[in-house]
């Protein structure tokens, strides 16, 4: 008898959305980001849009479960910036995203400030079905569209003195009614390490169900790392530095002893005051089990040989 060994991200058959129907969606979905584009910035941004989505899927990643459908994905985000609510669509509306330029600085070569549109120009776009883990027990499944941070490291061009990739939001307080809270410490700051950010799974977003990211799931480049919990997964970028020290992350700033800097998606080691055994998967009335690096252990475990003592999972 064949047996297919399944890898860990991969979908069994009877649970994928029938491709035709998530294609015939692509379409309308791509259809309406181009016209929105078009009156808003005028035929040319329209146009080039237009021919970057949907970007060619990367079949090697693929699910375990169907995409999420927008009307779920969409409705309930994360983005503290414009309020503690789930429904931060309306607020996140007032950011303006083009033309959005992002910094790459630190231990590099030589710092440059690159226009979104001109760095996916150099890295071109590709679609990933990935998994999406928040710490606070909830999944969701969807496409996105980018390109692999490994690319923009070798843009930045590193020194051999960068340990770590730190990654900063915009902060504007006239747009973002967030900011004027002065408790959190903003701006929202995350980072990976330089071993980390070479992994193939470490992807850069800017686009979703093949068309650009609307700005409730951080438009215009935010990044996805789907073994590790959702909030490593920082939003609307305007910074990337290649740093020498471990950076101090906008969560671990509120509250260090439960939300740490590795942040590896465990079942096995609970949250200070909720279990991490299994997830809500948004859109279903399900709960599935939770995988051990959210099921992408077969690419990233290695990552981890030799810092056993690290509070890898918190
Ligand atoms: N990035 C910024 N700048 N601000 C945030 O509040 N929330 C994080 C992450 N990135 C957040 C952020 C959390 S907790 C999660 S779960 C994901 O974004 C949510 O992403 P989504 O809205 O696309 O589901």
């Amino acid at each position: 008898m064949h047996i297919k060994r399944r890898r860990g991200w991969e979908i069994p058959e009877n649970l994928a959305t029938p491709e035709a129907v998530f294609l015939s969606r692509r379409s309308l979905l791509g259809g309406a980001a181009g016209l929105a584009a078009a009156s808003a910035f005028g035929r040319s941004a329209a146009q080039a849009e237009d021919a970057l989505y949907p970007a060619k899927r990367n079949e090697a990643y693929t699910l375990d479960r169907a995409v999420t459908a927008e009307r779920y994905s969409g409705d309930y985000n994360n983005f503290y910036e414009f309020g503690t609510s789930k429904t931060v669509l309306p607020a996140a509306n007032a950011l303006k995203t083009n033309p959005w330029t992002i910094r790459i600085d630190g231990l590099v070569e030589k710092p440059f400030e690159i226009d979104v549109e001109d760095l996916v120009r150099k890295t071109g776009l590709e679609e990933r079905l990935y998994r999406h883990r928040c710490v606070e027990a909830w999944s969701m499944a969807v496409a996105w569209t980018g390109f692999p941070l490994a690319k923009l490291v070798a843009l930045a061009k590193p020194t051999s003195g960068a340990k770590y990739v730190q990654f900063q939001t915009f902060m504007d307080k006239a747009v973002a009614p967030g900011q004027r809270q002065f408790f959190y410490p903003w701006p929202y700051v995350e980072g990976l390490t330089m071993a980390e950010a070479n992994n193939d799974l470490a992807f850069m977003v800017t686009g979703i169900y093949g068309k650009p990211l609307p700005n409730q799931f951080g438009a215009p480049i935010r990044l996805a790392v789907p073994w590790k919990y959702g909030f490593k997964s920082a939003k609307s970028l305007v910074k990337v530095s290649f740093v020498a020290e471990r950076p101090k992350t906008f969560w671990e700033g509120l509250q260090s002893s439960e939300y740490g800097f590795w942040a590896n998606v465990n079942p096995a080691v609970p949250h200070p005051r909720w279990s991490q055994a299994s997830e809500r998967v948004l859109g279903t009335d399900q709960r599935v089990p939770t995988l051990i690096y959210n099921g992408y252990g077969e690419q990233v475990a290695s990552l981890y040989t030799g810092l056993e003592k690290e509070r890898l999972f918190v």
